[in-house]
């Protein structure tokens, strides 16, 4: 709420600014413009960029290992599609990603119809968000989990539930039944969970859904899939063929390594998908992004390198973070959540003074944990020296 209206109105800005009080003023006023909800709306906060380290403390060499991004660069199928098609931008790409879905559909052995295509899988959820939930409807989500879920539903004026994790840092799938009311529609459920990386088992998954009203949506999030071992995890697919009320959303940008491409996918029911088809920008997903995700499904190869060297890196964190005597959660991706039982804020800003980004989890009210991505052997050897230096 206002205090006091901007003394001069907003056209009076361009006087120069008293103090920073009389800011606020200005900011709170253009918030009443915005759609109702929007202004308490935390933003995503993205992993910090390397550039950005490297110029602020005048550093030659930095490794990220906040976003869990692909150390070993792009598939390189993906890459040389790339550059064979540089000269074709002139062209706008084809909206309905029609060989992509064709080829996805055949491979993923489900309805080409209860496809859809998007400018990465943060795309999707949004799209998720805008096509299903009224203002007023509730959707449930874990806590901590992949804060995109919070942002698109808050957007569309919906009421976001929270569900801590266990004790365990599972997802606590009996809790989240319980905070279903006649007025949820949708249920994002991070599978493995961002940050945590831990995963719920089929049946577990299997057991929740068959306990949900069928005014419930479950949105299965998909994007670490390729990294899982357990074979507990369960085939979200199976659920979406079986014609259950569930959404498998997933992403190009982990283990195919194409990030700054943007390019995500959602399966579902056809008449699920074609409501979204129905509002989804005519051009989400660009013509480079296209071509390299459809050159990467050749990839295996590619694939099959980026998850060894990923459980090799785990292993490898795991086995050093025993050394040290800081506690972790056994990971089902290529993240890893570890407590330094400092107060991350520093030990964060430590490490990048040694060349070294990862992710502070206080974003996720965890005050001395951090979710650190696996990279190369180098990276995470890196890693471990500055820690450990830092810690001391
Ligand atoms: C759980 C989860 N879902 C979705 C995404 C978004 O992926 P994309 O790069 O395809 O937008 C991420 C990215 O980090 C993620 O961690």
């Amino acid at each position: 709420m206002i205090g006091a209206p901007a003394p001069v109105g907003l056209q009076g800005e361009n006087t120069p600014l008293a103090n920073t009080e009389r800011r606020r003023l200005f900011v709170l006023e253009r918030e009443k413009l915005f759609r109702k909800g929007i202004a308490s709306i935390k933003a995503y906060v993205p992993g910090k960029p390397m550039e950005d380290v490297m110029r602020e403390l005048g550093l030659t060499e930095v490794v990220k290992l906040a976003s869990n991004e692909n150390p070993l660069g792009p598939s390189p199928k993906a890459l040389q599609a790339i550059k064979e098609s540089l000269d074709s931008i002139n062209y706008y790409p084809d909206g309905a990603c029609l060989a992509l879905t064709q080829k996805l559909a055949q491979r993923l052995d489900v309805d080409p119809e209860g496809i859809i295509f998007a400018n990465g899988e943060d795309n999707i959820i949004s799209l998720v968000s805008k096509t299903f939930l009224n203002e007023g409807e509730e959707m449930i989500m874990a806590d901590p989990s992949f804060s995109s879920f919070e942002i698109s539903a808050r957007a569309m004026g919906a009421k976001v539930i929270k569900v801590p994790v266990r004790s365990d840092f599972v997802t606590d799938l009996n809790a989240m039944l319980t905070a279903v009311t006649p007025k949820t529609k949708l249920i994002f459920l991070c599978n493995p969970n961002n940050p945590t990386g831990t995963i719920n088992t089929r049946q577990e998954v299997e057991k929740f859904l068959a306990g949900l009203p069928d005014h419930v949506i479950l949105v299965l999030d998909e994007a670490y899939k390729e990294f899982v071992e357990d074979p507990a995890y369960p085939e979200g697919l199976d659920y979406v063929r079986a014609g259950k009320n569930v959404l498998v959303s997933r992403t190009f940008s982990k283990v195919y390594g194409l990030a700054g491409i943007r390019v995500g996918f959602a399966v579902g029911h056809p008449d699920f998908i074609g409501g979204m088809k129905r509002i989804r920008e005519a051009f989400a997903t660009n013509r480079l992004a296209q071509i390299a995700a459809l050159a990467a499904l050749d990839d295996d190869e590619f694939l099959q390198r980026v998850v060894a060297v990923n459980k090799e890196g785990r292993e490898y964190f795991y086995q050093e973070f025993d050394r040290l005597g800081l506690p972790y959660v056994k990971s089902q991706t290529n993240y890893v959540m570890v407590d330094t039982k400092k107060d991350i804020r520093q030990v964060f800003e430590d490490l990048q003074r040694e060349g070294v980004i990862i992710r502070p989890a206080y974003i996720w009210d965890m005050p001395t944990w951090a979710r650190v991505s696996v990279g190369t052997r180098e990276e995470n050897k890196k890693f471990i020296q500055a820690l450990e230096k830092v810690l001391a």
